[in-house]
This record gives C-alpha cells, structure tokens and sequence, in this order.
C-alpha cells in the first residue's frame, strides 16, 4: 500500500523539484499539499501548486492554504535572495498558466490536524518551507506532536548554514516556530544542508528533459536551469543546484538513502546563531532522543531515483 503524503511546500523550484519527485513515486501517494512561505508569498506558493499540479496531470490533489508569516512576526516579505534563486514568482520565470482549481476552503493547518487524525502512522508530512504551518498546528492540537511522522528539508548540524554562517533559509523564516516543531514533534527526521549540499544537479540532466519536448519536461529543464544558474553565482564551487526538498522525499520513500544521527535537537532563537539548529543541551543525557539528522548521503544512489521518478513526470504521468 502507498504511503500517504503532505508536502508542505514554499514552491519554489527545488519545492516543484519535490513535487514531481512525489508524483513519480508509485511508493507515495500524495492526499494534499499545504503552502507555506519563504521562497515566495504563501499566496503564490498556493498558485504555483496549483498551477503545477494541473501541469504534472495531477489537478485532483487540493491544496490548502497556510500561515502567511512566521509566528514572532505579523507580516512576511520574500528576502531578495530568495527572489534571485527562485525567480520573482517563485519558479524561475517560467510561465505556467493558472489552474482551473482554486484552493480548498479549509486551511492548512486544520487539513494537517485532521489527516494526522484520520491516518496515523500511514501518513509522512515533508516540510520544505517555513515551518509555521507544522508549529501551529502543535500549538492547536496537543496530539498532533504525539502522532506526525514528519522528514523535514531545513536547517545544517555539521556545515554552515546558507543565509547567514549558521543559519539554513528554511528555519530563518521562522526560528521560533521550527524550535517548537524539532522540541516537541515525536518522530522527526531533518533533511539539512549536511546532505542535501551533496546532492547536485547540473545542465547535463535538464538537457535530458528538454530533449523530451513535453510541456512539463520543458518547464522542469527551464526552471532548474534558471536555479543552477543561481547557484553559479552564489555558490560555484558546487558545480550544480542542491537537491534540497527533493532529497526530503526521497529520504519519505526510502529512509536507507542516509545515514542518521538520533539527537535531541533545538533552534537557537537568540542573539547571532538565531537560526542555528543544533543538540539541546538540557536533553543531552536524555536517553530517548526524538529527532533523526541526516549526516551522510547515497548520492549516487538518490541522484538515479531522482532521475527516474522525474523522468516519469517529464514525460507526462
Ligand atoms: C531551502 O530553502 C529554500 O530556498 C529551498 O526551497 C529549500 O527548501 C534550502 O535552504
Ligand atoms: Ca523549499
């Protein structure tokens, strides 16, 4: 039987990246996608889903729409990095018509609560955003921590981080609300810069789905070309774009693809490492510790997953 997802997405290109990851996953399937924000608006992050959705062949899955900013703050404002990676709208300029869905009527974090409910230890969340979605539903619901499986792409153990020297995007979006979830959450596996830095894709595999000529195909070679480019910029020793959000799903299908260390994580909140996640020192001699990071990678092995679940997409479903 499948495994049921929530992708709680920025989207984003590495977010569509995830997305078609999910949709060619015959292990997965994918019962609604929550927007959150970060790369852009969680406004935009909603019509990107949708609109990429309806390109993938998937239209029947509902998105949902979530927190607009993070909890210490009343507004949000997509960082001028941001913009550069991912493009103004979110997908590297390229143009995919809106969608003929509109978003469900309930938001996000009601929909997170009730899935948990409705399927227990059938369901994974994967996080890919700012993590304020995750966070409030916490807050709202006392045993939705207790019950989420949730694989996490944010934060960095052992590198620097990626918007300040110790800070990955994701959690600086919302340190406050990404300390809740890694405190409190019962199963909880992070995806961080430590592995997904090691996963790379450059031109020579966007050319492969150009080469199809289908319209998702195109949109998938266009939009990451538009990231790595990016990426030439802001960090060329890589030589690529890092697989942030896909390596999350793949880690959801098949947990064998790293090497993981148990831990009692938190996220510093204060001063110069806000942002910074790291071991909780008052839970160090804990013996049961609830998060799992990723400190070691198959890349070889989720590069060739990587390429064949996008492969099917790119083709059309
Ligand atoms: C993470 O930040 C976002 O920009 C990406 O989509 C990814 O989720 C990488 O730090
Ligand atoms: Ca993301």
């Amino acid at each position: 039987m499948a495994k049921k997802v929530i992708l709680d997405l920025d989207t984003g290109i590495d977010d569509a990246l995830a997305l078609a990851y999910t949709l060619g996953s015959p292990e997965l399937e994918l019962i609604g996608v929550t927007a959150t924000y970060g790369n852009v608006l969680v406004e935009t992050g909603a019509r990107n889903d949708l609109a990429l959705l309806e390109l993938f062949g998937r239209a029947d899955v509902p998105v949902f729409i979530g927190e607009p900013h993070a909890l210490a703050k009343d507004s949000f404002e997509v960082l001028e990095i941001s913009a550069f990676i991912h493009g103004n709208n979110g997908i590297g300029e390229a143009v995919v018509p809106d969608a003929q869905a509109a978003p469900q009527e309930q938001g996000a974090v009601d929909f997170l609560i009730e899935s948990v409910k409705k399927y227990g230890d059938e369901l994974v969340i994967i996080p890919t955003g700012a993590m304020t979605n995750i966070a409030t539903a916490i807050k709202k619901d006392p045993t939705f921590a207790e019950n989420a499986h949730i694989v996490f792409m944010g934060g960095a153990l052992t590198v620097p981080g990626n918007v300040s020297p110790w800070a990955e995007a994701n959690i600086n979006q919302d340190p406050e609300g990404a300390d809740i979830m890694v405190r409190n959450s019962n199963d909880i596996t992070m995806i961080g810069l430590d592995v997904t830095l090691q996963t790379l894709l450059t031109y020579e595999e966007t050319k492969q789905w150009r080469a199809l000529g289908t319209p998702a195909g195109t949109f998938l070679a266009d939009a990451t070309d538009y990231y790595i480019k990016a990426y030439d910029t802001t960090a060329p020793h890589l030589g690529g774009c890092g697989l942030h959000d896909p390596l999350a799903v793949g880690v959801a299908v098949d947990p064998s693809l790293v090497t993981t260390l148990p831990i009692n994580l938190k996220v510093d909140t204060e001063g110069a490492t806000r942002g910074r996640t790291i071991g909780d020192e008052t839970r160090l001699n804990d013996p049961v510790k609830n998060a799992k990071v990723a400190v070691a990678v198959d890349v070889e092995r989720f590069l060739a997953e990587f390429m064949e679940r996008i492969g099917r997409v790119a083709r059309g479903l």
